[in-house]
């Protein structure tokens, strides 16, 4: 651990353009579950499993039960960066880290003070009408109980992507294009499973892919570096 740390740290260290693609596992150390690490969302047994309800068909189908599954997961403002979100604000205004991708929807890069974050799917801190397309911050979308509605009468979405839904236009080229032109890219905290997002690896072509995951992910092999530890844990020593 300490070797491949300090490899690294080096490759940090000289590169000057670095891509940080990440996901669930990255806010694990923050106290937000993951969907399908050892503890994850998707592992629970439940009458309706999450992975078909955070999807655009169940939404649409049954917005109550979608709201009374997913509500408990969303906006958790008591949330705070740990050492992964707070070394890469750092990394940005050294001017090293030139773009995160993150498929998280906790706006935890941004709170650490992260400036050119790219979010795939989306955030959870606005809701939006299905109607007249009125914003409404996650807190009022989410102070009653049951399905939330706009003062026009349509029902209120939350401004992240669900399975059967396209990402936010643009964001996927926008990616690609960064990974293409990165020097390093660090890939973290996330199993590689869902895409487009775990396809953007393809965009790089660079010789310094770090990837950190405490599971083994189907990209290994394409890694130049692996180190199966806590992000969190390994960012605060680099
Ligand atoms: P996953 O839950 O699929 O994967 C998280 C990975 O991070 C797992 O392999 C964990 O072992 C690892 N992990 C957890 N905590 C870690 C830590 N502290 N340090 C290092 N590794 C850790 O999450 P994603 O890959 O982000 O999509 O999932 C992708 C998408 O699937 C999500 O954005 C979400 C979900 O369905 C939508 O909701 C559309």
């Amino acid at each position: 651990m300490e070797d491949k740390c300090a490899l690294l740290k080096k490759w940090i260290n000289e590169s000057s353009s670095i891509v940080f693609l990440g996901g669930a596992g990255v806010s694990t150390e923050s106290g937000i579950p993951d969907f399908r690490g050892k503890g994850g969302l998707y592992r629970k047994k439940s009458a309706m499993p999450l992975e078909i309800a955070l999807s655009h068909e169940f939404f649409m189908a049954h917005p109550e039960e979608f709201y009374q599954l997913v509500r408990p997961f969303m906006a958790r403002k008591e949330a705070r960066p740990n050492q992964a979100h707070i070394r890469l604000a750092q990394l940005e205004r050294e001017g090293r880290l030139k773009y995160i991708i993150t498929q998280n929807v906790d706006g935890l890069h941004q709170k650490a003070g992260s400036r050119n974050v790219l979010e795939l799917h989306g955030n959870d801190s606005s809701f939006f009408c299905m109607n007249c397309d009125r914003e409404y911050p996650a807190v009022d979308a989410l102070a009653s109980s049951g399905v939330p509605t706009c003062a026009c009468g349509g029902i209120l979405r939350p401004g992240i992507v669900m399975f059967g839904e396209p990402l936010p236009f643009g964001s996927f080229d926008r990616a690609a294009q960064a990974i293409a032109n990165a020097e390093m890219l660090i890939v973290a905290g996330t199993s590689l499973v869902v895409y487009p997002a775990a396809g953007l690896i393809d965009y790089y072509k660079g010789d310094k892919l770090a990837l950190i995951n405490e599971q083994p992910t189907p990209y290994d092999r394409e890694a130049d570096l692996i180190i199966r530890e806590k992000v969190g844990e390994v960012f605060a020593k680099v």
